[in-house]
């Protein structure tokens, strides 16, 4: 089965969060199902660099205001496709917004060429090529919905893949002409949202099926806290969405072999740990502790919670905890931590910075993994904690609460606990969660036993895989 994933960023080419990491594991854990899954990505410079004998496969003249061509090939054991169009795609600064830190004001005509090529791919462009099934990610992928809805090959079948509702990629009116798209589109019923043009809002409508990352996301978007205005689209097509867990790649994240660890640990050494506990204070500046290290690893966001994590940092140094940051942001929250870290030297550290490298040596040394999230489609940073024996402090919403046994009495008992969950999302909680983490922390024999058995939990993507693959038979099915 020939699938095409359409997707902004992809791990390890490009990555600004968690939708990288997902969409750089889907194709190897599908393989294993019979499924194929190219990605179709846009041509940012870091991903035509990585590309080793591309093909071009297909050119255009006026790809949205400029001349493009598609370059299919391999890197880092992807199978690509890639759109190379300058105009487009070839800037310095991020992938979404420019040096200043603005969205780039051309995003409508940058994500919607690329859904445009998903549909034109589905609609057999390259010789030899014509998947009759289109995994869009995002609102950056969502379009493809709408193009196929609206001009595409009507065998093609489109899961579109909620990772976060808090963005939707809405523009205005005045863009809708450019789209190539009938005037029929501009409807309720195709992209038209509150009078302007809404990207996610138009894939949600037009996908033959929506998932998105876990079982509690899937049910939490259907009401006004979570749907951030999509939640009465969301509740109709109900019957078609789906929540599917995340999962990670056990390869690159597998602290027997990780190379950015200073020891390498299974769920029978765990005492190696330390090792990395000392190489992780050194690095954040702070002391030699017994007391428990927290770890963040993060976008600084409200959605992350940081500012209750700011609230309670004088009381988790009060209890005899330290904390290690990193993650970048919004600027207040860095302010927060800066000023945190100076204010106690030696027990709390911040970097400001994406690293991927040190976010293993984080997830290797820290006692706990630090997540307390207003919202959670899924997170994967619990995962990692799993599976590195760093046990999780996570708030109880979305994919956090689906992957997370919260170390209440009875689970405690019977063993099966690997973390602590803590609601509602407000400090005073969290407050209270950082003391019984603390309280479990000082009790040898269940901590260890909790980490244990988070590393031996499943975070792979063997089950998941399964029901993708599963959901794209279906649709062919139905078709
Ligand atoms: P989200 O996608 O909402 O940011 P996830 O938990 O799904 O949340 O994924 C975040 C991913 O980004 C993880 O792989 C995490 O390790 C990584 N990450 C976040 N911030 C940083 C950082 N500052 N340095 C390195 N990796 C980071
Ligand atoms: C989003 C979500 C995160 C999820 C990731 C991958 O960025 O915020 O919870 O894990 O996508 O699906």
């Amino acid at each position: 089965m020939d699938v095409l994933s359409v997707a902004s960023e992809v791990y390890p080419l490009v990555k600004t969060g968690g939708l990288a990491d997902v969409a750089g594991a889907l194709p190897g854990a599908l393989a294993a199902h019979d499924v194929s899954m190219r990605t179709l990505v846009p041509g940012y410079p870091q991903v035509l660099s990585a590309l080793k004998k591309g093909r071009q496969v297909a050119e255009f003249d006026d790809l949205f205001g400029g001349p493009a061509q598609l370059i299919a090939g391999r890197a880092e054991g992807l199978d690509l496709i890639v759109i190379a169009a300058p105009h487009l795609y070839e800037r310095p600064g991020g992938i979404y917004v420019n040096e200043l830190g603005k969205d780039w004001t051309d995003n409508w005509a940058r994500f919607a060429a690329l859904g445009w090529v998903a549909a034109e791919l589905a609609k057999g462009l390259v010789d030899g090529y014509e998947p009759r099934i289109i995994h869009a990610h995002d609102w950056q992928g969502a379009m493809a919905a709408a193009y196929v809805a609206f001009g595409g090959d009507s065998q093609t079948q489109v899961v579109v893949t909620i990772h976060n509702l808090a963005f939707q990629g809405q523009f205005g009116a005045e863009v809708f002409p450019h789209l190539r798209l009938p005037d029929a589109a501009f409807t309720m019923h195709g992209v038209e949202y509150y009078g302007g043009v809404g990207f996610l809002k138009a894939g949600l409508q037009c996908a033959h099926a929506i998932t998105t990352v876990s079982p509690t996301y899937a049910r939490e978007i259907r009401t006004p806290e979570y749907g951030m205005g999509l939640e009465g689209l969301l509740n109709q097509r109900g019957f078609d969405l789906h929540g599917i867990l995340n999962g990670i790649d056990t390869d690159a994240w597998n602290p027997q072999t990780d190379t950015a660890l200073a020891a390498g640990y299974g769920a029978s050494t765990i005492s190696k740990r330390g090792v990395n506990k000392l190489a992780l204070a050194q690095r954040f500046g702070l002391d030699q502790s017994d007391g428990p290290l927290f770890g963040i690893v993060s976008r600084l966001t409200w959605q992350k919670g940081i500012d209750l994590v700011a609230d309670n940092v004088d009381w988790l140094v009060t209890l005899g905890g330290q904390l290690a940051v990193l993650g970048s942001g919004e600027p207040q929250l860095e302010a927060a931590l800066s000023e945190a870290a100076a204010r106690h030297p030696g027990r709390v550290g911040f970097v400001s910075a994406y690293d991927e490298e040190l976010s293993h040596l984080i997830q290797g040394g820290a006692d706990i993994i630090f997540v307390p999230s207003r919202f959670e489609p899924c997170g994967l940073t619990q995962l990692y904690g799993l599976r590195y024996g760093a046990v999780p402090l996570v708030s109880r919403v979305g994919g956090l609460a689906d992957t997370v046994i919260d170390a209440n009495t009875a689970a405690v008992e019977a063993g099966v606990a690997t973390g602590v969950q803590f609601s509602p999302v407000e400090s005073g909680a969290l407050g209270e969660a950082i003391m019984r983490a603390m309280n479990l922390y000082g009790q040898p024999a269940v901590w260890s036993r909790m980490q244990r058995k988070g590393m031996k939990t499943d975070v792979s993507w063997n089950r998941s895989a399964e029901k993708y693959a599963g959901l794209y038979t279906s649709l062919l099915r139905q078709e």
